[in-house]
């Protein structure tokens, strides 16, 4: 069902762009089709000296609004909260109806007089429609007034009575409360009555919370489950009430007795709550916008007159020059000016003249005929030209009002194009109140000032519905976040380890690497935990200018090293970054060889080294069995290659071989090195501690110097060796079984290496994105997420990438660039698809950092253990586009390792040079040992 209905847009422009609301000069303009007799008059000079102090420049509203940005500015600060004149209300509201809403909602409106009761069904398979049924309730004044305990019995009653009366079989709904009082709201199902206001003074209530109070009185019957989810004020009943179809309407606007509006805020610009993420509904509270003297440049007499008079002088100042409740008056007071000279009994009577009538005064077609019945009923015999000055007044006073309006919209719209950081805004506002329903006019002029005073925003004014809608909109939006947020939490549930499950994870690991170290077990563990053959870090000694290869991370690079004293600068590096598309990774290894071949020809063509033969370090980083420090079997490709006539042939040979077949040149490759090993021995030429290296990239896993009496693979006892832990397979037995949820096994499966490499899978940026992404599909397919649609896009396999993953996550991104993010991946998002989709990613990764920061923790324990010490000192080579690139990954791995390893202080090195200048170093000592050899 859409039935809310556009306002028509005015024809024309408002005539003068000085004075807008300006009746002496831009009113007669206004009024496009004034009537031949109203043409015929003019303003005489009296009535323009009485106008002109209504009159409102354009620039005089730009300065309204400027200073209602400034009061809301205050309002939402936590430090001027509680001072602000414009109080910024939280509503607890997170979301408008974005039309998947369905079921039925229960709605009490508690009104001046009346108690309605509603029950709104959604339903529909994919359009929404909206039935209602309600019944209204005369609030007695013994009520009204009387004990707290007999004011919700009643409303309790009432509410037994309507649904006894629908006959329906269903008992169990929830309810939402419009308690129109001054509350404070905490919570979107607890607000505290703060005060009674107009004709209720109930004994016991003030200060207690009314949700409680009403859901004790409903829960003393068993007939129905009735549970109270939500408070709901009118503006943001008025909000919600517009059909979603019709695109969003964050913006609602009651000008009707008072004056209140309301707004999706960005909710870490609420700082009263604790919320960050998304929106937040806020109540602006403007009535009371002024009261601090921000308006008193533009009060006229008259204001200041019906100030005095009113009931809360120096109060509601804003509300005063617009609401309905004191137009008719401010037209009193301009009249008794205006006929001071022919004053009768009805006109001195306060009272005497009705909002209702001025507004139907402004209209071009019966205005004047009003004008006369009105001044006749305050005992004034009238003449056209009375009547004619009647219609200027109310006309004045309504475009004044309107004006005021404008610039507090176009502040609200302004705030939240800033806020959004958007360059163009686009909302509906949707618009209630007596005022509103009465004057067209007032919404045209509302219409066009806005234009003006925003021009950065399209806003469209949308006649709301009724509150009782809204309320029950409310209602149904809270029972689908709640809803939704259940499923999400059992979703992401899987996904949370606790400190006892990263405690059993760091003691596995500890179990496994065990039974790799072992000779006998080793073909049971996991992990390989390989040797190296490098028995040392560097001692700055090394000498000499080497080539490296770097393969296997997001980048194949080749590399000169040049290896000087630290005086002379130390290590320097010249590289280049070839490309390894997947056909060649993945196709036949001939092919993959011959490439890197022909990346080193053409690297050493452009440094100018071609027919030089420099010693070689080679980054190979893939599991390989080693039985000397330059040659390695490749045991399993890992990642994304998969090339075909490798696994089980030493890739140096293979190198070595490529460079037989292409014949440019000669190779000297000296020492092959996982990049683990590379990285730890780049950062041990900085720091001599660096015993660890670690690497959270494509791929993760991790190697460290363990005794050598501790490894029963190799003989010797003294001394110790760098062991290549291949930890991303860490699981592959089944022993990390209980950890994978059905993502992670759909991720294994579809992989290049099903069943193999599981715990890297669980952490490595290579996988990450691809488990998000198929949460993302759960999440949609149980409607949490994209109004439960599954686009193409979120269906194609890899669209999330590690880079994704931690621009998501940067600190501060507003929302919008969240949705910028999604949207260049093609997936148009709602505010809390966004805002979802950023919870799933730092689940996914904080899972993986903990996972990691449990393994780191198991290696330097095993190292303090080996070397019975109390406390370890130890350093962590790092490298690796996550550890690097995500903006809490690093330091959730150390606060892992910190409380799952208390004694070893663990201080992590990031690599700066890539791991193609340990692999030189490496080289280096290996040159320097055979040196040693021949001499
Ligand atoms: C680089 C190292 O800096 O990081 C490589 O030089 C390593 O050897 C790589 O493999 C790991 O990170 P990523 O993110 O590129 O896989
Ligand atoms: C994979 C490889 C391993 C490498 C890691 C990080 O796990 O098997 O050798 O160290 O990725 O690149």
């Amino acid at each position: 069902m859409s039935s809310s209905q556009e306002m028509p847009l005015v024809g024309k422009p408002l005539p003068s762009q000085l004075s807008p609301t300006c009746p002496v000069h831009g009113l007669a303009g206004v009024s496009e089709s004034g009537s031949p007799q109203a043409q015929s008059q003019h303003l005489t000079a009296q009535m323009q000296n009485s106008l002109r102090p209504l009159c409102l420049s354009l620039e005089t509203l730009h300065r309204v609004k400027s200073r209602m940005l400034e009061a809301m500015e205050r309002g939402l600060s936590r430090r001027t909260h509680s001072q602000a004149t414009v109080r910024m209300l939280p509503a607890f509201i997170r979301s408008t109806p974005d039309g998947t809403e369905r079921g039925e909602f229960l709605v009490l409106e508690l009104g001046d007089t009346h108690l309605r009761v509603l029950l709104m069904e959604l339903s529909g398979d994919t359009d929404q429609r909206v039935t209602m049924k309600e019944r209204c309730f005369p609030v007695p004044d013994a009520i009204a007034q009387g004990p707290g305990e007999k004011l919700f019995a009643f409303l309790a009653t009432c509410l037994w009575e309507f649904l006894d009366g629908l006959h329906m079989p269903q008992t169990d709904f929830e309810l939402g409360f419009s308690f129109p009082f001054t509350c404070r709201q905490t919570r979107l199902d607890q607000s505290y009555l703060i005060s009674w206001s107009k004709r209720f003074q109930c004994a016991g209530v003030e200060g207690r919370d009314v949700v409680v109070l009403l859901q004790d009185a409903i829960n003393k019957q068993d007939r129905y489950h009735i549970k109270v989810i939500a408070v709901v004020n009118d503006t943001t009943g008025t909000m919600m009430s517009c059909d979603a179809s019709a695109g969003p309407c964050e913006v609602g606007l009651v000008v009707d007795a008072g004056t209140n509006s309301c707004f999706m805020a960005e909710a870490r610009h609420v700082e009263v709550v604790e919320e960050s993420e998304g929106r937040m509904g806020v109540v602006t509270e403007w009535g009371s916008f002024g009261d601090d003297g921000a308006l008193n440049d533009m009060l006229s007499p008259y204001d200041l007159q019906l100030d005095q008079a009113s009931l809360n002088p120096g109060r509601q100042r804003f509300e005063k020059m617009i609401s309905g409740l004191y137009l008719g008056e401010i037209v009193w007071h301009i009249l008794t000016e205006l006929f001071s000279g022919r004053m009768t009994p009805v006109l001195l009577t306060k009272g005497s003249v009705q909002t209702q009538d001025i507004l139907e005064i402004t209209d071009e077609q019966v205005g004047l005929a009003t004008a006369r019945r009105v001044l006749r009923a305050l005992g004034l015999e009238a003449s056209d030209q009375d009547c004619f000055n009647m219609q200027q007044v109310c006309k004045a006073v309504c475009i004044r009002a309107a004006g005021l309006c404008a610039a507090g919209l176009a502040a609200i719209v302004s705030h939240m194009c800033r806020n959004r950081e958007l360059s163009r805004l686009k909302t509906s506002v949707a618009v209630d109140g007596a005022v509103f329903r009465a004057h067209a006019k007032f919404s045209q002029t509302l219409q066009q000032l806005v234009k003006q005073l925003a021009p950065e925003c399209d806003v469209t004014l949308v006649q709301a519905e009724g509150s009782s809608k809204g309320i029950g909109m409310v209602t149904a939006v809270a029972s689908r976040l709640a809803a939704q947020r259940l499923q999400v939490n059992q979703t992401l549930a899987l996904l949370q380890l606790s400190p006892a499950a990263l405690g059993t994870v760091q003691a596995l690991l500890r179990r496994e690497m065990e039974l790799g170290l072992k000779k006998e077990t080793n073909a049971m563990s996991s992990v390989r935990m390989l040797p190296t053959y490098i028995c040392a870090t560097p001692d700055g000694s090394e000498r000499g200018d080497f080539l490296a290869l770097d393969l296997g991370g997001t980048n194949f690079r080749v590399l000169l090293v040049k290896v000087g004293s630290r005086e002379q600068g130390g290590v320097q590096i010249i590289s280049e970054v070839y490309s390894i598309p997947p056909h060649v990774a993945q196709g036949p290894g001939s092919q993959l060889f011959d490439h890197i071949v022909e990346c080193i020809a053409d690297f050493q063509t452009k440094q100018g080294m071609m027919g030089q033969t420099l010693p070689l370090g080679f980054t190979f980083s893939f599991p390989c069995q080693q039985t000397s420090l330059d040659q390695g079997i490749l045991l399993s490709w890992t990642k994304g290659f998969n090339a075909s006539g490798c696994v089980g042939q030493d890739v140096v040979k293979l190198l070595r071989e490529a460079v037989k077949r292409k014949n440019h040149f000669a190779l000297d490759v000296v020492a092959i090195v996982n990049d683990t090993v590379g990285t730890m021995m780049s950062c041990g030429y900085h720091d001599p501690n660096c015993e660890v290296g670690l690497i959270v990239g494509t791929g993760t896993n991790a190697c460290y110097m363990e005794q050598l009496r501790n490894v029963g693979t190799l003989a010797g006892e003294e001394g110790r060796m760098c062991i290549n832990m291949e930890w991303g397979a860490f699981g592959d037995n089944g022993c990390l079984d209980a950890f994978f949820t059905p993502f992670d096994r759909q991720v294994d499966e579809a992989s290049l290496n099903p069943g193999r490499q599981r715990f890297e899978k669980l952490i490595s940026g290579m996988y990450l994105g691809e488990i998000v992404r198929r949460i993302l599909l759960e999440l949609t397919d149980k409607g949490c997420l994209f109004r439960g649609r599954l686009s193409p896009k979120l269906q194609t396999p890899d669209i999330f990438q590690t880079k994704f993953l931690s621009s998501i996550e940067s600190d501060g991104l507003a929302l919008r660039q969240v949705c910028a993010i999604l949207e260049e991946l093609g997936l148009h998002v709602s505010c809390e698809d966004s805002v979802l989709v950023r919870e799933v990613c730092q689940v996914v990764a904080r899972r993986a950092a903990q996972l990691c920061g449990a393994a780191v923790a198991a290696v330097v324990e095993k190292i303090r253990e080996n070397r019975s010490l109390e406390q370890l000192a130890v350093t962590v080579g790092v490298d690796g586009t996550l550890y690097k690139l995500h903006p809490h990954f690093a330091q959730q791995v150390q606060e892992t390792v910190r409380q799952l390893a208390p004694r070893c202080s663990v201080t992590f090195l990031q690599s700066e040079d890539g791991s193609g200048k340990g692999a030189a170093l490496i080289a280096a000592v290996a040159c320097r040992v055979a040196r040693h050899q021949r001499a």
